[in-house]
């Protein structure tokens, strides 16, 4: 969930040094991040989001056999760059920083060619092509200055094979995350082929007719990075599909269900034939640890938010969505839903409340800062519509707070989760696990957890707010026992694969391709 907090009772970093790394993880998003002091001196905080507290728990938890591990992510901001540029090669652990399970290593991106590779490329274009973004009729479009963005995305990637080659041990494990750094496996391999190389996506993959809105040699040089991986993983089948379809069109590569057969470059004339290269494709799907959320629910902070929100509520009915204010997170029509709930079911009016919780999230884009007003502006006009005197329909909090996002799972009744295009939705997981009212999860079925929760929760087509609107009253009305029937399902579905296990098993799999 949005504002994640990562477990401070880790193993203490091995203070590894360069070149004995026998399990290494690379990510854009790094375990720790630093702010400028009052006095300008720098404070480390713990990074953000699902994907950072989600490997962050599995490093702290990562076996022996996995260490020493070390993780390379990059500087984001200008304090970062200054804790980076001052840490000796960029490795926090050994500058005396606690970073947690894996000692850190971060790069000291130049600011502008960082924001040209994230912002421009990654968030932009491989977000929107990803999540099926972009209204074709007007957007991408590809010219000089994307050339000029991607040029930038090359050296980001390149920066991080070579950090990686610097820092692993013969024969190392190396696990490269997302679609930031999808050049990674590749370069790294022509630097150091003897290493074990995953990739993992966090995102959806994007059917083969959407990909191909990419120039055509920046979707081959992105789809021969990744497969200069050993193993390629996904969230879901079907997107693991989708990347099959995607690498089908490539000369020289066969496509078998879940693996793929690379040809070798061409030999040089008198040379040996090259062998040709197998790569696997697996299916991990990410849960939560319910104990650790659980925990983290019963602290006294979460308790003074349940103690507010309940304040608010004042016992109606709560129906309630935490999301990143993304795009893709589809905020605008689960608004438009329950403005149609009210409107065409008036029985709801002033029974029920609707929190929302879009917290703030990649405000370098204007797309999402427009995002974000059209957000407000729609809530403005639905708490217009209906507010009566003692009773507002609507509270939308934008500011991070992750012990009221906890305290806001606990006590939904319904929860809304209607991405247009997911990779996981950690948030449909989390939900069920806090419910203490056996919330109905109200879920997009173009979320990848729909694959897992799809059979307990009210499913949508996220694109359709009437149906959306049908499917919060059907929730609204289901008999208790219904509820707690589907809840207990969801939960149990939820914390299934926590993410030490979604760790491990992939470095299993790894290991037992060799
Ligand atoms: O895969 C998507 C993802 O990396 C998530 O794990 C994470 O919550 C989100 O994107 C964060 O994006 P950013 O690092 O741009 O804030």
């Amino acid at each position: 969930m949005p504002g994640a907090e990562q477990s401070t009772s880790a193993t203490p970093s091995p203070h590894a040094p360069p070149g004995t790394a026998r399990v290494l993880v690379a990510s854009n998003r790094g375990p720790v991040a630093f702010a400028s002091g009052p006095d300008g001196e720098l404070v480390l905080r713990r990074g953000a989001g699902g994907l950072v507290s989600g490997l962050s728990q599995a490093a702290a938890d990562a076996p022996a056999e996995a260490r020493p591990m070390v993780w390379v992510c990059a500087a984001l901001c200008d304090p970062d760059r200054r804790a980076a540029r001052a840490a000796p090669g960029g490795r926090l652990d050994l500058a005396g920083y606690d970073t947690g399970g894996a000692a850190v290593r971060m790069l000291d991106v130049d600011r502008t060619v960082f924001d040209r590779a994230y912002n421009a490329v990654a968030n932009r274009v491989l977000w929107f092509v990803q999540h099926l973004l972009y209204a074709p009729a007007s957007q991408p479009v590809f010219g000089p200055t994307f050339r000029r963005d991607w040029a930038a995305y090359e050296t980001f990637n390149a920066m991080f094979a070579e950090a990686l080659a610097d820092e692993a041990a013969p024969g190392a494990s190396v696990i490269v995350q997302d679609y930031h750094l999808t050049l990674v496996p590749g370069q790294l391999r022509r630097l150091r082929p003897d290493l074990r190389i995953a990739h993992f996506s966090h995102t959806p993959w994007a059917p083969a007719g959407y990909f191909r809105m990419l120039p055509d040699d920046v979707g081959e040089q992105i789809l021969r990075g990744m497969l200069g991986a050993d193993r390629i993983g996904f969230l879901t089948d079907a997107w693991a599909d989708a990347f099959e379809e995607c690498a089908r069109g490539l000369p020289g590569v066969r496509v078998g269900p879940r693996e793929l057969v690379v040809a070798a470059p061409a030999a040089p004339a008198a040379g040996p034939t090259p062998e040709p290269r197998m790569v696997r494709i697996g299916v991990h799907p990410l849960g939560v640890d319910a104990g650790e959320l659980r925990g983290r629910a019963a602290a006294a902070d979460v308790a003074a938010r349940v103690a507010e929100l309940e304040k608010l509520v004042e016992g109606r009915r709560l129906i309630v969505r935490v999301d990143r204010t993304e795009l893709s997170k589809n905020i605008v029509r689960g608004l438009s839903a329950y403005r149609e709930l009210l409107r065409s079911r008036p029985q709801w009016r002033g029974k029920v409340v609707h929190l929302v919780c879009a917290y703030p999230s990649r405000h370098d884009l204007p797309e999402y800062r427009e995002y974000t007003a059209s957000i407000q502006r729609l809530a403005a006009e639905i708490d217009d519509e209906f507010a009566e005197d003692r009773w507002r329909p609507l509270r939308l909090e934008l500011s991070d707070d992750y012990p009221r996002s906890i305290a806001a799972l606990c006590l939904a009744e319904v929860l809304v989760v209607n991405p247009i295009r997911d990779g996981m939705n950690l948030v449909a997981k989390e939900g069920p696990v806090l419910s203490r009212r056996d919330a109905v999860l109200v879920l997009s079925r173009e979320a990848g957890a729909c694959a897992e929760l799809g059979g307990a929760a009210l499913v949508v087509n996220p694109f359709d707010i009437q149906a959306t609107a049908q499917a919060l009253h059907d929730a609204l009305v289901m008999a208790p026992a219904d509820r707690r029937r589907r809840a207990g399902e969801l939960a149990a579905a939820a914390g299934r694969l926590p993410p030490r296990t979604w760790f491990t098993d992939q470095l299993a799999a790894l290991a037992a391709d060799r």
